[in-house]
């Protein structure tokens, strides 16, 4: 009988995937004492008592049901009036709002929902590690923009001009961006928004980060003229209000894309879980002053670790969103690699190879400051004498 080699059964497109980088290094980091980290994408923040409350009365009340698999009436309705007045962008909730689990589920859905095989998606990169793989997954061909470093790593309207070719579709944009921290202003949107005209692309903008702007308004290429058509517009609860284990999201759209998104979701996801939904109803209608108070929390934390990461001579440009700092490595000689491995084996901090973000990320770390100001603190001390050390 022959052998059974379970690894030629995966599909070959799976295969061909890496696994994510990030998540290997903070299976190391699991296992070490001690370390600081500055790693993982995620507040440090609790979620508001009060959004937990909800979800407990939720369970209380036996809420324990499948609901539309669009999601909540409820919740639709409360994101449609909030969306309409902080983002200027006007969805009806019966049609153009799917509830998804997070963010990733929505963009998920929303690749396989507008990809043909062989159809070209651009993304601009450094970028969150899931776009590439995800496009790949729904048999698209990623096509990195890559931004460089001396213009503020800002994707600009030239560059995704001259990525597309007859088989371009779907444009992916993330302001302000995992993970650079950089954003986009109203002017520069008009520009890439011209060109998603011209060549017929459909958008998808990952908005998640928006609630953390910290410098300017933050505009939304969807409230754009002539945008709101062509966009699909994906945010979620994960970070605006420290729920990233409630795992909920959701895709705002033009209501025939909606559709086609909510018939791969009915037939694999089902829907959100109802818990997690009526926690995020309570988060839309009460939480905005969490949001606020995190914010500033995450503005001085800001200051102090580019500041300190400065003063290393690690050169950093100041994030006008999200909770990155970016910092270039290059002047130590080290592979943003090696430096992420010996500045954990060394001094206990783990931080993210920019190598983990694209080929553009190669030369950067990314330091997440979602963590108390004390261990970012001593953090910085421990990364100004490993610099100081590997510089001797
Ligand atoms: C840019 C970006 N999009 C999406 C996600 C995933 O969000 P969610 O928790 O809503 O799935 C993340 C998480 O780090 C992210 O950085």
């Amino acid at each position: 009988m022959a052998t059974f080699e379970a690894q030629r059964f995966v599909a070959s497109h799976v295969r061909s995937i890496p696994r994510s980088g990030i998540r290997d290094f903070f299976d190391i980091v699991q296992g070490m004492k001690d370390v600081i980290s500055l790693g993982v994408g995620e507040p440090d923040f609790v979620t508001p008592w009060h959004i937990r409350e909800a979800a407990i009365y939720a369970l209380e009340k036996g809420r324990t049901t499948y609901t539309s698999n669009l999601g909540l009436p409820r919740l639709r309705a409360v994101l449609a009036e909030h969306l309409a007045e902080r983002f200027g962008v006007k969805y009806q909730p019966q049609t153009q709002i799917l509830i998804a689990v997070g963010v990733s589920e929505a963009m998920d859905l929303a690749l396989r929902a507008l990809v043909n095989p062989g159809d070209e998606v651009i993304y601009h990169e450094p970028c969150y590690v899931s776009y590439s793989p995800s496009i790949v997954l729904a048999y698209g061909v990623p096509v990195a923009v890559s931004c460089r470093p001396e213009d503020g790593f800002s994707v600009t309207a030239e560059a995704i001009e001259r990525a597309i070719t007859p088989r371009s579709k779907v444009l992916i944009l993330n302001f302000p961006t995992n993970p650079t921290g950089g954003t986009m202003t109203r002017e520069e949107l008009l520009k890439i928004a011209e060109v998603a005209c011209r060549h017929n692309l459909v958008v998808l903008t990952d908005e998640i980060y928006s609630e953390l702007t910290f410098e300017g308004e933050h505009v939304s290429i969807a409230a754009l003229p002539g945008m709101e058509e062509r966009t699909i517009f994906l945010h979620g609860f994960s970070k605006a209000y420290a729920m990233t284990g409630f795992r909920i999201g959701y895709a705002c759209g033009p209501a025939e894309l909606i559709e086609a998104m909510m018939k791969i979701h009915q037939y694999s996801m089902l829907c959100a879980s109802i818990i997690s939904q009526e926690a995020a109803i309570e988060a839309i209608l009460h939480g905005r002053g969490d949001t606020e108070r995190m914010r500033e929390q995450y503005r001085l934390r800001r200051n102090v670790i580019v500041k300190a990461l400065n003063d290393m001579g690690l050169s950093c440009h100041l994030p006008r969103g999200s909770f990155y700092a970016f910092p270039c490595i290059r002047s130590t000689g080290l592979s943003s690699k090696e430096f992420a491995v010996r500045l954990l084996q060394e001094e206990k901090v783990a931080c993210v190879p920019g190598g983990a973000f694209g080929p553009t990320g190669e030369g950067f770390v990314r330091c997440c400051f979602a963590t108390s100001l004390e261990q970012i603190e001593e953090a910085m001390r421990r990364m100004a004498r490993f610099v100081e050390r590997v510089r001797r």
